[in-house]
């Protein structure tokens, strides 16, 4: 498969999450594409046979819970544009000490679904990436093994 990662982060935790899925996924044969959401434009994300969207959670506004600000733009330039069934995953990294762990997975979710994108897999919620890497990248590589379209 060709898959897009298109991740954001603000302290980096998030891309190296992205760098080890793209390992893992090149290692299961796949050809992956690594980039900052802010890079891609929606119709980009469509030419790929699946698009993983992976971002931190983080205050927005006073409101915890949200996605990366990146996120926040990519959506909003989106809001009446369609996958019209085309696969996703999505991934976020959070800290579940905050009230609202990963909201931003759910919100990306609810965006992907609002735009009929098909989820291929149950989102994946990781919680404190960078202090337990050995045990999260062990999620990641589990989570990478049912990502099929
Ligand atoms: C100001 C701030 C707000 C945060 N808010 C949340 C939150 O609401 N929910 C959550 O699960 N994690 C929250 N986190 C934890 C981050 O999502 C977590 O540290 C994540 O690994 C950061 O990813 P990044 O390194 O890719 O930016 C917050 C962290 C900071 C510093």
């Amino acid at each position: 498969m060709n898959i897009l990662i298109a991740y954001a982060t603000y302290s980096g935790g998030t891309q190296a999450a992205s760098e080890f899925l793209n390992q893992t996924l090149t290692g299961l044969g796949h050809t992956v594409t690594v980039k900052m959401i802010s890079e891609v434009t929606f119709e980009d994300t469509l030419t790929y046979d699946l698009r993983v969207f992976a971002s931190p959670s983080w205050d927005n506004d006073g409101l915890e819970g949200q996605p990366h600000m990146d996120f926040v733009t990519f959506m909003n330039n989106s809001s009446d544009k369609k996958f019209s069934g085309k696969p996703v995953a999505v991934f976020g990294l959070g800290d579940s000490s905050y009230g609202h762990f990963c909201g931003a997975v759910d919100i990306i979710e609810e965006f992907v679904k609002k735009a009929e994108g098909k989820l291929v897999t149950e989102s994946l919620k990781i919680d404190g990436y960078l202090f337990n890497m050995d045990a999260n990248n062990q999620l990641l590589t589990d989570w990478a093994n049912k990502l099929k379209v």
